[in-house]
């Protein structure tokens, strides 16, 4: 991991019972180089002292808007300049609300609005106020906004409940911000991704498509974004949230996936096909409802593009990574998709069996290259995506160099 030298962090302290793991976290940015500065709003001292982070930062610590003394050592604007990065941890319920509708009523809601520098917030609340609607809608409006969401966990909370909401532990943020501040393996590079399933219409109400959740797809393109690459995304119908930091273009049909993808391929560094393309469309799709009247129906169905393999054709062509679902005899149908697609890489999974595969959080892979392979997994589908972009920036660059 990098180091933080040299970085100024500004941390916001909020009203939560986690203010007390802020602490810890003061101390770590500091163990790892960084320079860090506190601001509390008013609720958060009836948890913590400001003494306590003074003691552990070596700096005054900021509560009052209106502390003329304060004010002429570093005034508010200036404090918000100052920083490379501002954290938000805890950040309860009501803070986040506050700062998703533009409030500036404490002096850290004024330094959200007034920062230009990266924004992160790490929610720490009951679990019930996180599954929250409005909760929720606020968080994914700040998202959308840019403001980088570090948790919350899962587990026991200070009033007894289990659940999601309680705020990452010091080390854990430490780890966020010095991922946040490392470049990454992918940086620079343009990565382009396909995911989630195509619908190919029947009539204007029914369609064809397959159990792809996309999920393994959305773990990729976050992974990726980690790893510093900037990400296009281009997914059929899912019912997951956008990534965070990631272009996302939504389509439905394989055609417009194909359109989608052809436009951005060339302009890319790497492309990896992880959509379970739908290989076939009804020919002459009915433009009005079809009513049932005969005993059976027949479908006409064509070939539809092939996305993958007409990228890999491209003259100025990405590195291209393919994914096989196989029911059976996984490495030899990989391996010929390997060849017959032209690919750089090709990660196979078994799919129908043991939890695995579509719509599961679970994965296991068997990755291929033209000379050499890598078992990834079983692990979380975040996990085998963090290890499967890993192998793909290492082969990368073994085959760019
Ligand atoms: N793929 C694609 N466009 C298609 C079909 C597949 O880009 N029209 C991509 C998938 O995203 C995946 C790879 O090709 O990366 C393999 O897809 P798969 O359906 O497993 O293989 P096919 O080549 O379609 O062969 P088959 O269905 O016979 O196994």
């Amino acid at each position: 991991m990098s180091d933080l030298s040299n970085k100024k962090i500004l941390l916001g302290i909020t009203g939560g019972i986690a203010a007390y793991k802020s602490a810890e976290l003061v101390r770590l940015l500091i163990k790892a180089g960084a320079e860090v500065r506190v601001v509390m709003t008013p609720a958060a001292q009836e948890f913590v002292q400001p003494l306590t982070y003074q003691a552990l930062s070596g700096h005054r610590v900021y509560v009052d808007l209106f502390d003329a003394e304060a004010e002429s050592a570093m005034d508010h604007i200036e404090l918000a300049r100052w920083c490379d990065l501002l954290l938000v941890a805890p950040a309860t319920a009501d803070f986040l609300g506050k700062m998703n509708a533009g409030y500036a009523d404490n002096l850290l809601l004024t330094l959200c609005l007034a920062c230009k520098q990266p924004v992160a917030v790490a929610p720490a609340m009951n679990q019930q106020m996180y599954a929250n609607a409005s909760t929720q809608q606020n968080l994914a409006q700040l998202a959308a906004k840019n403001v980088l969401l570090w948790g919350p966990a899962e587990g026991e909370q200070a009033c007894g409940d289990v659940g999601q909401g309680r705020m990452l532990e010091a080390v854990q943020l430490l780890q966020e911000v010095e991922r946040h501040f490392s470049p990454g393996r992918l940086a620079g590079l343009r990565l382009l991704l396909t995911a989630g399933p195509t619908r190919e219409a029947i009539d204007p109400v029914r369609y064809i498509s397959n159990r792809s959740s996309g999920k393994m797809g959305y773990a990729i393109a976050d992974a990726a974004r980690r790893q510093g690459a900037s990400v296009t995304l281009v997914s059929g119908p899912v019912a997951l949230p956008a990534p965070q930091g990631v272009k996302l273009v939504n389509v439905e049909s394989a055609q417009q996936m194909y359109d989608a993808v052809m436009q951005e391929a060339e302009a890319s560094d790497v492309f990896i096909a992880c959509a379970a393309v739908s290989d076939y469309r009804v020919d002459q799709a009915a433009e009005h409802k079809m009513k049932k009247s005969a005993d059976t129906v027949s479908l006409q169905l064509v070939l539809n593009a092939d996305i993958l393999a007409a990228v890999s054709a491209l003259e100025k062509r990405p590195f291209c990574v393919g994914f096989a679902a196989e029911t059976r005899d996984v490495e030899k149908y990989a391996l010929g998709k390997l060849q017959q697609k032209n690919l750089d890489m090709i990660a196979a999974n078994l799919v129908g069996e043991g939890g695995q595969g579509f719509e599961s959080d679970f994965n296991q892979l068997e990755v291929f290259w033209p000379d050499g392979r890598q078992a990834v997994g079983p692990a979380s589908k975040t996990e085998v995506a963090k290890q499967l972009i890993d192998l793909v920036a290492e082969r990368y660059t073994c085959a760019r160099s």
